[in-house]
């Protein structure tokens, strides 16, 4: 992992294009190039590639950059295996590297983040835990829709550095083929009936986004159209939704045409989950890392645990036989009445749901529930502010398992804990993400 260079130096100009030597990977994923000390972090370059990359961002010490052309790629480069219309898959960014050289690269992310950006030391780093599978592991993707330069539709991700043009996909390999049977098609429809995408520019079009969601372990499949305001034949999906402002976003009034809901089974347990409800992308994963949050938190089948971040109760859930009662704190609604669901579901009665925010539930919940004896937190990459982190000090646990997808955001959370007297003990790295820089942690810290 390099750091860029604080010496300021030659700075391109925004579209530039540069020759560069990718020689390492930054957190986050990017290339790292140098060009007399000046860092250029490149978008799609991987170490030893040679490219020639177009600047988006100029600044005083370092650039952004995407790759526009692979003039020599890297000798241990792998040939791409997911490619949309000749372009590698912007969901897999690391394909051309071995896979291990992927664990080795996100074991020493997570160690750079908690050494160097947390200034932590005298933990364990656990070893990596590896992914069940590599390929074919996302049981959610959202797709965009575009448009030929004939005017069909196309169904694809936008291509790498670029909000405006989509790439048509035939078949993504992060999505298993029913997935990708779905939104053909769906596409397929759209061309049958003439509908346009809609165009961002112009504020034209209907068609906007389509998720495709799946139940791994039920065979499921929940699809989801997003379109603009306007009169469509009925389209061959469960839930239809109108997004009627111009901009992005899949936010919007919901009409159901199939199942309200999606079931899924993990570690035993059975869930539903709403369409704006967070589940785990790598279902057979997230099994894998509930089961190192019961061992990380080591309950003895009295403690008074807090959910923090629940979703739809998974974790919560999860650890209700080992644990005295769980409560868990989560800011969307449908996951809060899906999580109460699935409690009753799977006749677990020690699990309390309260829907808040995390900065503002948390005292209330420690009047109503009584102070903590462990909390688990799960918050999203951003991590948890510093007001947060006080209320989670007010929890008084004695043990905080951290559950983490961005160690940059983990580590100074953990340096703020760390001031409060919460040590570090260990983290362990797990794979969810296959062919992408992100890497998911289990920490522990212990009052001392
Ligand atoms: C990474 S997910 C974890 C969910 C759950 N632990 C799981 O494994 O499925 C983070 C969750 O935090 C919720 N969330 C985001 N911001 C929040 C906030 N400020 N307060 C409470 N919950 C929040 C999201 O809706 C999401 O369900």
């Amino acid at each position: 992992m390099s750091r860029p260079a604080t010496t300021p130096s030659k700075r391109p100009h925004r579209g530039a294009e540069l020759e560069l030597e990718v020689d390492s990977l930054a957190q986050g994923g990017r290339g790292v190039a140098r060009r007399d000390g000046y860092v250029v972090f490149v978008n799609g370059g991987l170490p030893g590639d040679l490219v020639r990359a177009r600047i988006s961002k100029p600044k005083r010490s370092y650039a952004e950059a995407s790759v526009v052309e692979l003039l020599r790629p890297s000798p241990e480069r792998l040939a791409d295996v997911c490619v949309h219309a000749g372009e590698p898959c912007p969901g897999a960014p690391w394909q051309g590297l071995a896979y291990e050289r992927q664990l080795a690269e996100k074991q020493a992310g997570v160690e750079d983040a908690l050494r160097r950006l947390g200034g932590l030391e005298g933990f364990e780093l656990r070893p990596i835990v590896t992914a069940a599978e590599t390929w074919r592991y996302r049981n959610k993707l959202e797709y965009s829709f575009g448009r030929s330069p004939g005017g069909e539709p196309w169904l694809g991700f936008h291509r790498r550095g670029s909000w405006r043009e989509v790439v048509d996909v035939d078949d993504c390999h992060l999505a298993s083929e029913a997935n990708n049977h779905a939104r053909n098609d769906v596409r397929d429809w759209a061309a049958l009936h003439g509908l346009e995408s809609y165009d961002p520019n112009v504020h034209q079009g209907v068609l906007r986004n389509l998720v495709v969601r799946e139940g791994r372990r039920t065979g499921e499949l929940q699809t989801r159209l997003v379109t603009s305001e306007a009169e469509i034949p009925r389209p061959p999906v469960d839930l239809h939704t109108i997004v009627a402002g111009p901009g992005g976003g899949t936010d919007g009034p919901t009409g159901l045409l199939g199942a309200e809901y999606l079931t899924e089974e993990i570690g035993g347990l059975g869930y539903r989950v709403s369409p704006n409800a967070f589940l785990q992308t790598n279902t057979e994963m997230a099994e894998r890392l509930y089961a190192i949050v019961a061992e990380t938190a080591d309950l003895q089948g009295t403690e008074r645990v807090f959910d923090l971040y629940c979703g739809i109760g998974t974790i919560a859930l999860s650890l209700a036989r080992l644990a005295g009662e769980v409560w868990g704190v989560e800011a969307v609604a449908d996951a809060i009445i899906d999580a109460e669901a699935n409690a009753t579901r799977n006749e677990i009665a020690n699990v309390h749901f309260r829907k808040a925010d995390a900065r503002l539930g948390l005292r209330p919940l420690i009047e109503e529930a009584g102070r903590a004896d462990v909390v688990v937190i799960d918050p999203p990459r951003a991590g948890l502010s510093a007001k947060v982190v006080r209320r989670v000090i007010e929890c008084g646990a004695k043990r905080i398992v951290y559950v983490s997808c961005n160690p940059t955001t983990l580590a100074p959370n953990a340096a703020q804990l760390g001031e409060a007297g919460y040590a570090l003990i260990s983290a362990q790295p797990v794979d969810m993400f296959p062919q992408t820089p992100h890497v998911e942690c289990v920490a522990l810290l212990e009052r001392s």
